[in-house]
């Protein structure tokens, strides 16, 4: 018989050696949680439901009538902009008979149109026509009511571009769920900058993978050209890191932890600094430069550039990354800057702007997991272990998903 429970998934001893009072000695969360297709459809039924996930940006559909499908927990969803230019999410579930609506992204559509017997909706999600239901072109003599066969709308909220969405409809609000972020980030004004480019692409590793890489540890190891030294990570006398780790509530953040090494940090390209609200004088405050939004989405900040991503599992070793970047707003269509911009999008995904090349920090963090993910098909990949140093927002996102999948787990 399947797990149906957590501790029946990982047995008690495994959460109290993740929850040791010593982190050093504390041990992470068994292989199977990466590898095993029922945990992954456990995650799936009783974690992305529950909680607020990151399903793409508002600038995957630009304008009225723009419609991409998603996924979360397996429900197909519907992320398009309506008649009113609002953000809607729907479930991509035609009410006749549970087909999926909309196949692929489309632009500039009026309506949506079910591929099987042809009803129609509206762009937000109200039931048009149901053509031939009575046997006649107009379906009047026996109507369907919209009101109970419309696309089902989904809960959904924004913040700075993020599009999220909580299926169960029933968590905090997104505004508290994020409070700790707003409180790090909110002196930026991210909701003004502009969309620059986007990419999506499929990486081999478990979705849990992208959430643990919220360290600096890997720094030095991984990004060679952009992380060089491990003197600009810690101070070798005290042993103490250069970056405070911040896990608070659903929110883990990297802040560098020296205000005059922050001010002296180069803007790396000749464009503006990200655009900050005129109340808080700048400089005035250190700023988490990485951010991860449990479970599923990193917000990460350049001097210039915000590059949020949303991470949709697909497999237990199948994950697809979305990842927009925004830049200060007014520059994006000056020809004379795009070599600035270019620059920025090449330190994220490589000289090629591929990710296949490895050689962005972006690729480069994915190629690891790639590695973790093969790591834990081996018999002894169960034995691991957090630095009390670097790893502590490690710890915290496991214990974060081990409270969640309690929590929902049938008592
Ligand atoms: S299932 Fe959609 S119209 Fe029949
Ligand atoms: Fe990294």
């Amino acid at each position: 018989m399947k797990p149906s429970s957590l501790s029946e998934f990982l047995g008690p001893e495994a959460i109290s050696q993740l929850r040791d009072p010593d982190l050093n000695l504390a041990k992470g969360l068994p292989a199977s949680i990466y590898t095993d297709p029922d945990f992954f459809t456990f995650e799936k039924e009783r974690l992305f439901p529950n909680v607020w996930v990151g399903i793409g940006f508002e600038s995957d559909v630009p304008n009225v009538g723009d419609a991409v499908p998603v996924e979360v927990g397996g429900s197909p969803l519907i992320l398009c902009r309506d008649n009113s230019s609002q953000i809607q999410v729907l479930h991509n579930v035609c009410r006749h008979r549970a087909t999926v609506v909309l196949e692929a992204p489309a632009c500039g559509l009026k309506t949506f149109k079910c591929p099987y017997h042809g009803w129609v909706y509206g762009l937000d999600g109200g039931l048009l026509a149901t053509p031939f239901w009575d046997g006649t072109a107009s379906a009047k003599r026996c109507p369907v009511d919209p009101a109970s066969a419309s696309l089902v709308p989904v809960r959904s909220a924004v913040w700075n571009h993020v599009v999220f969405v909580n299926l169960s409809g029933d968590a905090p609000s997104l505004d508290s769920y994020l409070a700790e972020m707003e409180e790090e980030l909110g002196h930026f004004d991210l909701g003004s900058m502009e969309a620059v480019h986007s990419e999506a692409w499929f990486f081999n590793a478990n979705w849990k993978l992208v959430m643990e890489n919220w360290e600096v540890y890997h720094h030095v190891w991984v990004h060679q050209g952009v992380f060089d030294l491990m003197s600009d990570e810690v101070d070798f006398e005290t042993g103490k890191p250069c970056t405070d780790m911040i896990a608070s509530n659903n929110s883990l953040m990297l802040r560098p932890n020296d205000l005059r090494k922050e001010s002296a940090r180069p803007n790396p390209v000749d464009l503006p600094l990200m655009p900050w609200k005129p109340e808080i004088p700048r400089e005035s405050k250190l700023s988490s430069i990485a951010n991860a939004i449990l479970p599923n989405v990193t917000a990460s900040m350049g001097r210039v550039e915000f590059a949020p991503a949303v991470y949709i599992p697909i497999a237990p070793d199948k994950t697809l990354a979305k990842m927009s970047w925004f830049i200060p707003p007014g520059i994006k269509d000056d020809e004379k800057l795009r070599p600035e911009v270019d620059k920025i999008l090449e330190r994220w995904l490589g000289p090629d702007r591929s990710i296949a090349g490895r050689r962005g920090i972006r690729a480069q963090d994915h190629y690891c997991m790639e590695l973790q993910q093969k790591a834990r098909k081996s018999p002894v990949a169960d034995d691991v272990r957090f630095s009390k140093t670097w790893e502590a927002n490690v710890r915290y996102f496991q214990n974060w998903l081990v409270e969640r999948l309690e929590a929902s787990s049938p008592t």
